[in-house]
């Protein structure tokens, strides 16, 4: 990566959900550093914690919830916050403007008695009540035709009259109006055919080249990741197990799990059967004793069920928390 100032710095991140079997450890000390204008690509199975950690950073967290410890800075133009501790009505002007989110199954959740033109009217007069109509769908239509929709019949349609594909790249467009510094997309392809997936793929490989904005997605996919993102992060129950760039995750995935997740990734032709990592992930309300992978790691030694690996730097910028790698 040519640059590496940071944008975003994540320390000690812990969170949990109450519920009615006890409390579900959601994010256990999650620690890491975003750059400023990189794509990093979270993946894990379902329930490692992926969309917990957006929720935290964006502050919409369910109110279950609980922030047990930790901060998330922000540098704001040379200024840096903690997103965690300041003032909501403060922070009101981070969401959107600064930092934007396309959820989960986002394309759901367009309002259905209203046309894309007035979604984006509503959204950029949330947070800027000056700005003409005129100017607000001048800057729709751009952003639209960065999507590859076509203006003149999206503006005018309603959510029901465009595919899932489409509205998933409105939704995109929309996050992408106020020119955030970073925007958070949580499975952006999922539950799509695959020639919407392409398409979005390729999407945001043109909005990471016009914009300047940092792009966090959040994928069970490996393939996603490798079609997009430049740096990846590997969680696993609530942890992060291994971060680096595409290439060390790619060619050498060091911790068992990352190994699990790029077998299971299924290949273009051939391979009849899809592997799949043997067990289940599990209980976060009673997380397994030492590292959390040990019922499922091949590799696991006396010491995995007992003590829990930190995340410590194997080679330059490839962090793993694994024992294998400390002798
Ligand atoms: N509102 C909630 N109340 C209680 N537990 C929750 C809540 N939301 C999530 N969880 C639990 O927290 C853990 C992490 O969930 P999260 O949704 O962050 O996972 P994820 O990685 O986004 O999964 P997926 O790939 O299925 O979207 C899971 O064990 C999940 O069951
Ligand atoms: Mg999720």
């Amino acid at each position: 990566m040519s640059n590496s100032e940071l944008i975003l710095s994540i320390r000690n991140l812990t969170v949990k959900y109450r519920s009615r079997r006890g409390y579900v450890n959601a994010l256990r000390n999650i620690n890491l550093d975003i750059y400023r204008n990189e794509a990093i690509g979270i993946v894990g199975e379902s329930g490692s914690g992926k969309t917990t950690l957006a929720l935290a950073i964006i502050r919409q967290l369910p109110n279950n919830a609980r922030i047990v410890s930790g901060s998330i800075i922000f540098y704001n133009d040379g200024n840096k916050v903690d997103l965690l501790t300041m003032n909501y009505n403060e922070f009101r002007h981070y969401l959107w403007e600064k930092i934007a989110f396309v959820p989960q199954g986002a394309m759901n959740s367009l309002n259905p008695v209203l046309k894309i033109r007035d979604h984006f009217i509503e959204t950029v007069k949330a947070h800027n009540p000056d700005a003409s109509k005129e100017e607000i769908v001048r800057k729709a239509r751009e952003v639209l035709k960065i999507t590859l929709l076509d203006p003149d019949r999206v503006l005018n349609s309603y959510p029901h009259q465009l595919s899932g594909g489409m509205k998933q790249r409105v939704m995109i467009s929309l996050a992408l109006i106020l020119n955030p510094a970073v925007i958070i997309m949580d499975e952006p392809t999922s539950s799509l055919d695959v020639v919407s997936q392409k398409i979005i793929l390729q999407n945001l490989k043109d909005i990471m080249r016009m914009f300047n904005v940092t792009m966090i997605i959040i994928t069970h996919d490996m393939g996603v990741v490798a079609e997009v993102a430049n740096r990846v992060v590997v969680m696993y129950a609530g942890k992060i197990m291994e971060v680096g760039d595409v290439e060390s995750i790619f060619y050498n995935p060091l911790h068992p799990y990352t190994q699990g997740l790029l077998k299971a990734v299924p290949k273009l032709r051939g391979e009849t059967e899809l592997y799949s990592i043997p067990g289940e992930p599990p209980d976060l309300v009673n997380p397994p004793s030492g590292c959390s992978f040990h019922p499922r790691c091949p590799f696991a030694m006396d010491m995995c069920t007992i003590n829990e690996p930190s995340l410590k730097e194997v080679n330059k910028g490839h962090l793993v928390a694994c024992f294998k790698y400390e002798t």
